[in-house]
């Protein structure tokens, strides 16, 4: 069974499998939270579980950031993915990073695993955050996204805007609706 849940221990046996497969296949979109989650298994995620709560309840955030909940796409008891979720968008979210950021393992790619957590991301964003909708951007040249992104788009109703330029490069936007039409 396929679910999207808050960080557990339970999880770790998976999570260490799956750090191992993205450290094999990196890529220019790798997220920030599967960063953080390889740099917490180099001390056995000794205050990992603490530091996601503090961002999730906004203590001690970085200048410039915003509280954030980092989740887990979790199949058959295994981990598959993450998902990070902005409770708000700031000046540069807006442009570049939007409400939701995806990574799914380069074994389970290709399955509409990004699709189905997006969807369990965006129904998590209504009922816990109230957000009405979403905001997600892309890299142009990252078409696995943009096609995930567009296809949840076309099915839940929302809109292409145009796109942001960042850093020289151009980022697709698009906002979801965060229910089903
Ligand atoms: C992008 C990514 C999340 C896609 O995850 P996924 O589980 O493989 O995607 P899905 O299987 O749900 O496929 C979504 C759609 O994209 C298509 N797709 C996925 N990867 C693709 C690729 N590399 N090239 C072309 N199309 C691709 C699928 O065919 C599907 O199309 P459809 O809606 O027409 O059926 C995954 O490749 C990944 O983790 N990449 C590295 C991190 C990343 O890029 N994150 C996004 C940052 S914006």
């Amino acid at each position: 069974m396929l679910k999207l849940v808050l960080p557990l221990p339970q999880y770790l046996a998976s999570v260490r499998t799956a750090i191992a497969e993205y450290q094999a296949h990196p890529s220019p979109f790798d997220i920030h939270c599967v960063n953080q989650m390889i740099e917490a298994a180099k001390d056995n995620f000794a205050t990992y579980f603490q530091d996601i709560e503090c961002k999730r309840q906004g203590i001690g955030l970085l200048e410039g950031h915003v509280p954030n909940t980092t989740l887990w796409l979790i199949d058959d008891e295994k981990y598959v993915g993450s998902f990070d979720l902005r409770h708000e968008l700031n000046a540069y979210l807006l442009q570049n990073g939007g409400h939701i950021a995806y990574q799914i393992i380069p074994s389970a790619r290709r399955k509409g695993y990004v699709k189905a957590g997006l969807k369990l991301t965006l129904e998590y964003a209504r009922k816990k955050l109230g957000i009405e909708k979403a905001l997600l951007t892309c890299n142009f040249d990252n078409i696995g996204s943009y096609k995930a992104m567009s296809s949840v788009m076309h099915e839940w109703g929302g809109e292409e805007i145009s796109p942001s330029l960042v850093d020289g490069h151009q980022e697709h936007r698009v906002w979801i609706n965060t229910q089903p039409k």
